[in-house]
């Protein structure tokens, strides 16, 4: 795995390098709902009025919005308000360990975040030695060539930035993806996708058909075989009409990379828990149901750190939750998704190795044609994609080995 990982970071490079999408590589994609607090703030103040107002008013206000007000629209509106965005950036931000992703009210992630995630500790000495970097933990950007960004609030701020000089400042959004390494001896070797929230009301430049292009956007990242999804639904709200799942249930009919998060475990009505929904007695989630408590507003209001929060929800599960102590939290997610994502490999490698050997045919043939001696820059790229693709063929021959040499279920409940 630990040898894994990193080679297919590297190959997804190069091939966005040169351009192509030939090879399908596993990923995990982040899907949730997301609801804008303007859209919020609108639908209080329409309720508000409708409610509370004096009878003038309450005819004055559906007049300058030109609608309707009847049982149907009050209870849209009502709909909307108790709508929230499921914590998307949240869970990453706890895979990751660090406060980095642009977050908190309104449509924040508008642009797909392909981030990688690196373990560096076997390795660290060396590659601090190679870039002279004094920090533990460090990230790069693909856009952002040779510049190694090591305070974390610099790394929010380029992804902010970047998303802007695209898709400009008032909550376009746009496909093309970001891409972010995070070395650290913190994390697992993942690479996990961040996608804009499913959006319901279009808001300041959207155009009327937003939602369907970011549902477009975000199928286009799931229905990729190789992506393992994972479908985040609010505890506090109904799981059998989580957009999330429908989304992936999409694309996934079957369940066979859809693992269902349920945070906000800790903002369940008082008396009611989750505890059916995590057993999967209420939706059954064939590779598991795994619920966490994620830091509030509040909390990153008052600054609260990671290590707190994974201590709090804990100390939460243990006192909610007794059964499932072991089976629930930040970290078991964190272990589950790591050994999903071998299984996943491991499921992909024949067709993975049969692309490879046929693209390295075709690169050969290429480079023979420009004859000796090369100095031409594409022919330099693909030499490299070469090499990487015959690392890679000879990687999957020893972890093919090697996972069916070892038992890797351990007493996790993944039925893969
Ligand atoms: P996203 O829009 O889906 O990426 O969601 P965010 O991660 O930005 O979270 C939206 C809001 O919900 C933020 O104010 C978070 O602090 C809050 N939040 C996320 N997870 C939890 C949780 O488990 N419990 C509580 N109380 N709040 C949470
Ligand atoms: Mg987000
Ligand atoms: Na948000």
């Amino acid at each position: 795995m630990e040898t894994l990982i990193p080679t297919i970071n590297r190959l997804q490079e190069v091939f966005q390098t040169v351009g192509t999408e030939i090879i399908q590589l596993p990923q995990i994609v982040v899907v949730g709902t997301q609801v804008s607090d303007s859209v919020k703030t609108c639908c209080v103040y329409i309720l508000f009025c409708v409610y509370y107002c004096p009878k003038e008013m309450n005819t004055e206000v559906p007049k300058c919005f030109e609608l309707k007000v009847d049982d149907f629209f009050i209870t849209q509106m009502l709909s909307l308000f108790l709508q929230q965005s499921s914590g998307k950036s949240s869970v990453l931000e706890s895979l990751v360990g660090r406060d980095f992703l642009p977050r908190g009210s309104g449509i924040v992630t508008r642009r797909p975040l392909v981030l990688q995630l690196v373990n560096v500790a076997p390795r660290q000495e060396r590659l601090k030695n190679e870039h002279g970097i004094k920090a533990e933990e460090w990230g790069t950007f693909l856009h952002c060539k040779n510049q190694i960004f090591t305070d974390f609030v610099e790394i929010r701020k380029e992804i902010e930035a970047e998303t802007e000089r695209s898709s400009g400042d008032n909550k376009g959004i746009t496909s093309e993806p970001i891409y972010l390494k995070i070395f650290s001896p913190k994390v697992l070797n993942l690479t996990l996708v961040d996608l804009p929230g499913i959006i319901k009301v279009p808001v300041g430049d959207q155009p009327e058909n937003i939602e369907a292009q970011v549902q477009e956007m975000i199928l286009s990242f799931i229905s990729n075989p190789n992506s393992l999804i994972l479908a985040v639904s609010p505890a506090n709200s109904d799981l059998a009409t989580s957009d999330a799942l429908k989304l992936a249930r999409e694309v996934d009919p079957d369940g066979r990379r859809t693992l269902l998060v349920v945070s906000k475990l800790d903002l369940m009505d008082a008396g009611t828990d989750a505890l059916e929904v995590l057993l999967g007695r209420v939706i059954p989630v064939r590779l598991g149901i795994i619920g966490v408590v994620n830091r509030s507003q509040h909390d990153i209001n008052t600054q609260k750190s990671l290590e707190d929060s994974i201590k709090d929800e804990h100390v939460f599960l243990q006192r909610h939750y007794p059964s499932l102590v072991s089976r629930a939290g930040s970290r078991y997610l964190a272990k589950t998704l790591s050994k999903l994502l071998m299984h996943h490999i491991r499921d992909c490698l024949p067709d993975l190795k049969t692309r490879v050997t046929v693209l390295m045919a075709q690169y050969q043939a290429r480079l023979n044609s420009y004859g000796q001696p090369v100095e031409d820059h594409s022919a330099t790229l693909l030499q490299i994609v070469t090499k990487f693709a015959t690392d890679y063929c000879n990687t999957i021959e020893g972890t093919a080995r090697h996972i069916q040499t070892s038992e890797l279920c351990g007493g996790a409940r993944i039925c893969y």
